[in-house]
């Protein structure tokens, strides 16, 4: 059959399609394959608490004398269990709880499993400074204090380490609220312990920062700068407390300055002030809404990929926004060499509501020393839960798993 021009036409058109239809997919399945490759995959990171408990503003630190890790928390009722003997406030406390001024958790490594122990209570009294039993105390922080005394006989040195001539002391920062006729206030007081890391810790009379006319302190953090062994406080000047409302009490003008400020300490016994503060970060209003707070400083070494002349750089974890909202995240901020700054932020929060992990108002991220893994406190039935996230630093670039 022959064949008409219509029909020739209608099967030149045809083959044309064809071969448009053959190169389009040609190119587009190594698109599709560089594509599948290389952006992000749907991840499903969603955390689950590390403790299923009302766990808020935690503090890790390795105990030197056992290996063991603990975690400590802001103060909280807690059911009562058969172990418990004593109550920090037996006038007020509800039939089945017991007011733990501080909590405590252990683990065998940091990644857990963690375990909550319900009859430690470390700071059974707040201190003379606060409010007294029932005292809202917030956010602790721990340190090991250690001096090493001279042996008697360099001779009888053996192999495995003992404590016999390391005298360890124990010291927890934490804030509390002030006595009337400012009990809106919070400082920052200390605590020591001799021989135990659960306590009981004996406050010390007077708190330790107490910024009265900035609306006083909270948040402290202690760190140890391994590049010159020099002891430091970070804490947060809390000026919210002096706010006029809103979000935090800091949501509407005039609004009050909250930064972040960097306290070097005495080395010796971890209390005595040395010099005047720094401030490393303030609050942008546009950023970080009512308020910065809760710093944690880690230095992580190298990152440059070997060969730099950089030792490390120091990495300050923060949360912005107020706790009890959404907007409640986890940020970061570096500095490469110096301590006090200038301190970069990283773009957009770390860890946020919404995010791959699926933790609403994440926030009060604290570090093993060195970075790789991180402790922080979200939402949950419970009230705020602890959870956890394994943490890797790149050059400044800080990423969680
Ligand atoms: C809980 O413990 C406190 C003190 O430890 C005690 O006063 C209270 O009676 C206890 N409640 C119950 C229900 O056991
Ligand atoms: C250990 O340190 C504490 C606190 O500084 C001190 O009271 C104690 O006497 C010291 N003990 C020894 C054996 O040095
Ligand atoms: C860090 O910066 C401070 C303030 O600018 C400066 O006094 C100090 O010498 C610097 N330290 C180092 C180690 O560069
Ligand atoms: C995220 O968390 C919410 C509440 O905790 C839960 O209902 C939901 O299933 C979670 N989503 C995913 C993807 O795990």
């Amino acid at each position: 059959m022959c064949a008409s021009p219509f029909a020739l036409k209608l099967r030149q058109n045809r083959r044309r399609l064809l071969v448009r239809l053959i190169i389009t997919i040609s190119l587009l399945i190594p698109l599709y394959l560089l594509l599948t490759f290389f952006l992000p995959r749907p991840t499903t990171l969603t955390k689950t608490p590390l403790l299923a408990l009302n766990f808020p503003d935690p503090c890790i630190i390795q105990d030197m004398a056992s290996g063991t890790w603990y975690a400590f928390a802001t103060g909280s009722w807690t059911p009562n269990t058969s172990t418990d003997t004593t109550a920090s406030d037996t006038t007020t406390t509800p039939p089945t709880t017991t007011y733990k001024h501080i909590q405590a958790a252990s683990a065998a490594h940091p990644t857990g499993p963690w375990t909550y122990l319900p009859s430690a209570d470390p700071l059974p009294t707040p201190g003379p400074w606060t409010a007294g039993p029932g005292s809202q105390t917030w956010s602790p922080s721990l340190t090991q204090l250690t001096t090493n005394t001279t042996p008697t006989n360099p001779t009888t040195t053996t192999t495995t380490p003992t404590n016999t001539n390391t005298n360890t002391t124990y010291i927890l920062y934490y804030s509390a609220q002030l006595p009337p006729p400012h009990t809106h206030i919070h400082c920052i007081g200390a605590a020591t312990s001799p021989t135990s890391i659960l306590g009981p810790y004996t406050p010390l009379p007077e708190p330790i920062l107490c910024p009265l006319p900035l609306g006083g302190a909270i948040d402290p953090s202690a760190f140890r700068d391994p590049a010159d062994g020099r002891r430091y406080l970070l804490y947060k000047v809390d000026g919210n407390a002096l706010g006029g409302g809103g979000e935090c009490n800091n949501g509407v003008a005039p609004f009050r300055r909250t930064p972040i400020v960097l306290q070097e300490v005495d080395g010796a016994d971890g209390v005595g002030l040395v010099g005047g503060g720094v401030e490393v970060l303030d609050r942008v209003g546009e950023v970080d809404g009512a308020l910065v707070e809760a710093p944690e400083l880690v230095w992580v070494s190298g990152g440059d990929g070997g060969g730099g002349d950089k030792g490390g750089r120091y990495v300050l974890f923060y949360s912005n926004h107020c706790w009890d909202g959404p907007g409640y995240s986890v940020n970061y901020a570096v500095s490469e060499e110096n301590i006090t700054g200038p301190y970069k932020r990283a773009e957009g929060p770390l860890i946020r509501t919404g995010d791959a992990f699926n933790v609403t108002a994440p926030g009060g991220a604290v570090s093993v020393p060195g970075g790789g893994w991180m402790l922080f406190h979200g939402n949950c039935p419970e009230g705020r839960c602890l959870f956890g996230a394994e943490m890797k630093v790149v050059g400044s670039t800080v990423t969680v798993s």
